[in-house]
């Protein structure tokens, strides 16, 4: 994929749903009694998985329109063995949030998924969802995990080694099947889109700035889950309007977690005139609309205790920085590595190749900005879908464009992104 320069974005524009939320409907849905309605759903191919996943144990989910679903409930403990393994495909949120899912149901499952997914670490979840009482097995730590369902499982206090909202939920998921509480204590806050949503469904969640704590549940009832816009799938949009001269772009409906939005202060910081609008909440989520207008960034630098707001929106800090006055530097982010790519190398090396300066961290990178366009060439996706939409922004910013490697792993999160960011760009 060839992405030229861009004279400016200009316009209104809508993403689709949230895809964490996405995941979380559908697994939530599973388990709860009755219907689940979900609208706003936000399909694309780590979505797809989710729901093929839960077919396979046996869940009735039907799909009404391309952003509805209707999720049969089979119950706390309802689902099934399937036949063979579970495939999570690219999903890193399926794999570890099911695991949690089946830690209290009856039978023996195997989950595994891509070679990216069969790379990233699980003893994470293992070794918490051992804890709980369940019977986990890893592969050198990676995938096929193995779970063995226990119906005698225990609530327990865990205090997570990493700040991560993949593995505080799989706990809380399993650990509605317990007897007793279980407390989860998190170094830094992250995402909370499980705690709200067992909230929505009548679980009782006490909620403390750096712990969350669930009671055992009778039932789960949700009805309806209202997917707000993914504001990662926004942020590439954002960047790119704050990035060149001209632009005047505006997001609408999109979420607004505080927990989510960690760019926006970001961005905020380095000088992007940004205006949030028309915040409310839908579906137990905060919503608003972005505004946005290109302006002259400048350095800022990003620490641990930002970095699980703005996890996924790291990569488009560093291209921001490349056109910004002065050093940027990001650190405490060393859980870049572990995701579908090694973001940190990947983020580098993609940056370096369209003449951007910019140095490897173990845990970050700095950047050395210079406040003109970088020249361009040539970007690899690594199959990774943050690092694709990362070269397609630098092909809009640049001054020659970027040939995007890998440019289809955006299916993964966004499957519509190229045509509208074209359709947002002025040239
Ligand atoms: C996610 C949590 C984050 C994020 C991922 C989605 C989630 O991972 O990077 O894209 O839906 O809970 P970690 O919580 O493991 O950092």
């Amino acid at each position: 994929m060839r992405v030229e320069p861009a004279a400016a974005l200009v316009g209104h524009l809508a993403v689709p749903g949230d895809k964490s939320i996405s995941h979380r409907a559908v697994l939530l849905g599973a388990l709860a009694d009755g219907e689940t309605h979900v609208t706003g759903f936000g399909r694309s191919a780590d979505t797809e998985s989710t729901i093929a996943a839960m077919r396979a144990l046996g869940v009735e989910v039907e799909e009404p329109a391309d952003d509805e679903l209707v999720v049969q409930g089979r119950g706390l403990r309802g689902l099934h063995e399937g036949e063979g393994p579970v495939d999570c495909g690219n999903a890193g949120t399926l794999i570890r949030l099911l695991a949690g899912v089946l830690a209290g149901q009856p039978g023996r499952f195997e989950l595994t998924g891509d070679e990216s997914l069969r790379s990233r670490p699980m003893e994470r979840i293992a070794e918490p969802l051992r804890r709980l009482g369940a019977h986990v097995e890893t592969t050198d730590g990676k995938p096929p995990v193995l779970i063995e369902g226990s119906d005698a499982l225990h609530g327990i206090t865990y205090r997570l080694p990493v700040a991560s909202a993949q593995v505080k939920s799989a706990l809380l998921l399993g650990a509605l099947n317990a007897e007793g509480a279980t407390t989860v204590v998190e170094p830094r806050p992250t995402r909370d889109h499980t705690e709200l949503m067992l909230e929505a469904g009548g679980v009782r969640v006490r909620r403390r700035p750096s712990s969350v704590t669930i009671e055992p549940a009778g039932a789960l009832r949700l009805s309806e889950v209202v997917v707000p816009g993914d504001f990662s799938s926004a942020a590439p949009f954002l960047v790119a309007a704050a990035l060149v001269p001209g632009s005047e772009l505006t997001v609408h409906d999109v979420g607004l977690n505080p927990r989510r939005t960690g760019l926006l202060d970001v961005l905020e910081r380095m000088g992007a005139r940004l205006t949030v609008y028309h915040r409310r909440r839908a579906g137990g989520e905060p919503v608003g609309d972005v505004e946005v207008r290109a302006g002259q960034l400048v350095a800022t630098t990003v620490d641990a205790d930002e970095v699980p707001l703005l996890v996924d929106e790291l990569p488009l800090v560093a291209l921001a920085a490349g056109m910004a006055h002065g050093e940027t530097v990001v650190r405490g982010a060393e859980e870049l590595r572990v995701k579908e790519s090694d973001r940190i190398e990947a983020v580098t090396s993609a940056l370096r190749a369209i003449g951007v300066r910019i140095r490897e961290r173990p845990d970050g990178f700095e950047v050395t900005g210079v406040p003109a366009r970088p020249r361009g060439g040539k970007v690899d996706s690594r199959g990774d879908h943050r690092i694709a939409m990362l070269g397609a922004l630098a092909g809009l910013v640049s001054r020659e464009g970027v040939d995007v490697e890998g440019a289809e792993a955006v299916s993964v999160s966004f499957p519509g992104f190229y045509e509208l960011l074209d359709s947002m760009t002025r040239r």
